[in-house]
């Protein structure tokens, strides 16, 4: 199967309850980078714990835009340059919020943890790769807007 099947098949697995899934993928996330949890803040509360961060209905509300985010690019496997422009824009947006470009690479991290839990032994290193892939081409659109 291509990398493109692979892709497709295993993200229909977690698309079904995004919420659920992204809720794996941020306390993870939380778990590999505490310093991540001030970053978000709505009203400007600060959260207290990543606990009271995961069940805030704003916070799950972007893993709610993560997760359409990531099923953008499953849906456009073939023609990945038309989303270029939005993901750049949204580095942008990321970066205006205090992100670093750094701290992409632990929410890939937190991605490939995520599969894995979900998918279990069909997260294979050909469908890990395949991800790791996509990911990357993301990210890289994404970095376009910490240049600019
Ligand atoms: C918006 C933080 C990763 C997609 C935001 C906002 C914050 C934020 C503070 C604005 C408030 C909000 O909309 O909830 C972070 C942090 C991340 C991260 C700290 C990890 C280090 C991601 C990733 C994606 C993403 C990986 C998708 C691939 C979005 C989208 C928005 C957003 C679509 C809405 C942008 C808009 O309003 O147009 N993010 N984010 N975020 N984030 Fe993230």
């Amino acid at each position: 199967r291509t990398q493109q099947a692979l892709i497709r098949e295993s993200w229909r697995r977690v698309s079904g309850s995004p919420v659920q899934h992204g809720v794996v993928l941020f306390s993870r996330l939380f778990d590999l980078d505490p310093d991540l949890l001030p970053l978000f803040q709505y009203n400007c509360k600060q959260f207290g714990s990543p606990q009271e961060c995961l069940a805030a209905p704003e916070f799950l509300d972007h893993i709610r835009k993560v997760m359409l985010v990531i099923d953008a690019a499953v849906s456009h496997l073939e023609d990945l340059p038309c989303l270029e422009e939005y993901l750049c824009n949204l580095g942008k947006k990321h970066q205006a919020v205090g992100v670093k470009v750094e701290s992409f690479s632990t929410v890939g991290e937190s991605l490939l943890y995520m599969l894995e839990k979900c998918l279990g032994a069909a997260f294979g290193p050909d469908v890990r790769e395949a991800w790791i892939e996509l990911y990357g081409a993301v990210v890289k659109a994404m970095q376009r807007g910490w240049e600019a």
